[in-house]
């Protein structure tokens, strides 16, 4: 069955969309930015059919089954609303919405529709995390009983660094914890199935004023153009650093750091699971080796090749051993695991709109715990 998409958004992740979906054969008939004109721009710049005026002329595309929201943070829940009531299929990018009343509501909608309703957590497609959570789930590494692990950025460290990420209003009221720290958050809960039941958190705004640029700055982007020419202070609230203690049910411990101040460290998601016969441990900057801790015999590093994974995470894999996969094989696979569901198949353990909700009742909980210097109960 050939299936049409569109992309919402044209900035750093619309494009990482479209390249994944061309090399799935999905056919992107179009994209939308914030305006027609940007829209027409970023058409002619990937080569695509059509840039969409307006939301309703991509929705009334009926050649478009299923819609990828790749818009800034504060659009999801709007967008997707729209998308499912035009009755296609969506695929929204983390985190789901602004505040859990929102991504409530969106899991209701996405229940009460036969639509194919995901969250772009993408880090669970390696292979390696595929494997992880196999071997996790099968109790190959035994009981759970702790979890640690961080996600580390720099491209905010200075304060002349900014993008709408930094707005409360813009991304929602935590930004580290919310647009780096729920990709671990998601990892784990895919690896290990277990619920958080408590958390205590302390959030840290290093630059409590960044100095904005009067034209937008595009993710990633900020340090190659140097500092802007024209800048104005604004006061910031949103969290540069998160350092968070969990509680899971079941007795399992946790811990994570998140910053995206950390100079050098460029994307950096680790997780160390420790069970009671072994452990694992996985690097996102070094994605085709996990290490497998032993009490009773060697260490092993279990390198990504078909030939040694588990029947899971081979659904993962696109090439042999030695041909390193990374970052943008993660959104092929999970936009395959997408698909196949959109398809009637079985897909892969794509995150759904539960998933997503999950993730961001535990931003609300974490901001609790750090506003109130308490224990915060997950329900
Ligand atoms: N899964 C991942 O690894 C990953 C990585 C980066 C970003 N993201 C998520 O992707 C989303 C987009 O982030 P980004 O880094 O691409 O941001 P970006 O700022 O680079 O791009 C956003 C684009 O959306 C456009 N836009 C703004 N408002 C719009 C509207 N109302 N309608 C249509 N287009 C609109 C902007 O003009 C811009 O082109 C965010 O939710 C972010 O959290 C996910």
């Amino acid at each position: 069955m050939s299936i049409g998409a569109a992309i919402i958004g044209a900035g750093f992740m619309g494009p990482a969309h479209l390249e994944a979906l061309r090399r799935l054969n999905i056919d992107v008939r179009g994209i939308l930015d914030i305006t027609p004109e940007k829209s027409l721009e970023a058409a002619a710049r990937m080569g695509l059919r059509q840039g969409y005026p307006d939301l309703e002329a991509l929705l009334a595309d009926d050649a478009v089954q299923a819609v990828h929201v790749t818009s800034p943070n504060r659009w999801h829940h709007g967008h997707v609303l729209a998308c499912l009531a035009a009755g296609k299929h969506v695929l929204c990018e983390k985190p789901l919405s602004m505040n859990s009343t929102q991504s409530a509501e969106l899991v209701a909608k996405a229940a009460s529709t036969d639509r194919v309703c995901a969250v772009n957590y993408n880090m669970r497609f390696y292979p390696l995390c595929l494997e992880a959570r196999e071997r996790v789930r099968s109790g190959q590494i035994g009981l759970v009983h702790a979890i640690q692990g961080s996600y580390v950025q720099d491209w905010l460290l200075f304060p002349t660094d900014y993008n709408w990420r930094v707005l409360a209003e813009e991304g929602g009221s935590l930004r580290a914890v919310a647009d780096i720290g729920t990709h671990w958050l998601d990892l784990v809960h895919s690896i290990t199935g277990l619920e958080v039941a408590g958390v205590f958190a302390e959030l840290t705004t290093v630059h409590k004023t960044r100095l904005r640029p009067t034209g937008e700055v595009e993710t990633f982007k900020s340090k190659e153009s140097g500092a802007p020419a024209a800048t104005e202070p604004i006061a910031i609230t949103t969290d540069d650093i998160g350092a968070i203690l969990f509680r899971f049910r079941g007795g399992a411990t946790g811990v994570l750091w998140v910053s995206q101040v950390t100079a050098g460290r460029k994307n950096r998601l680790t997780f160390e699971i420790s069970g009671a016969s072994n452990a694992l441990f996985w690097d996102s900057e070094s994605p085709n080796a996990l290490w497998i801790g032993s009490r009773t015999a060697p260490n092993q590093v279990l390198v990504k090749d078909p030939s040694l994974l588990g029947d899971l995470a081979r659904t993962s894999v696109g090439y042999p051993g030695g041909h390193d996969e990374g970052y943008p094989d993660s959104f092929k696979h999970s936009f395959k695991a997408f698909y196949a569901a959109v398809r009637g198949d079985a897909g892969g353990p794509y995150a759904t709109f539960e998933d997503g909700h999950r993730e961001v009742v535990l931003c609300e909980a974490i901001q609790r715990s750090a506003a109130t210097g308490q224990w915060v109960s997950v329900a």
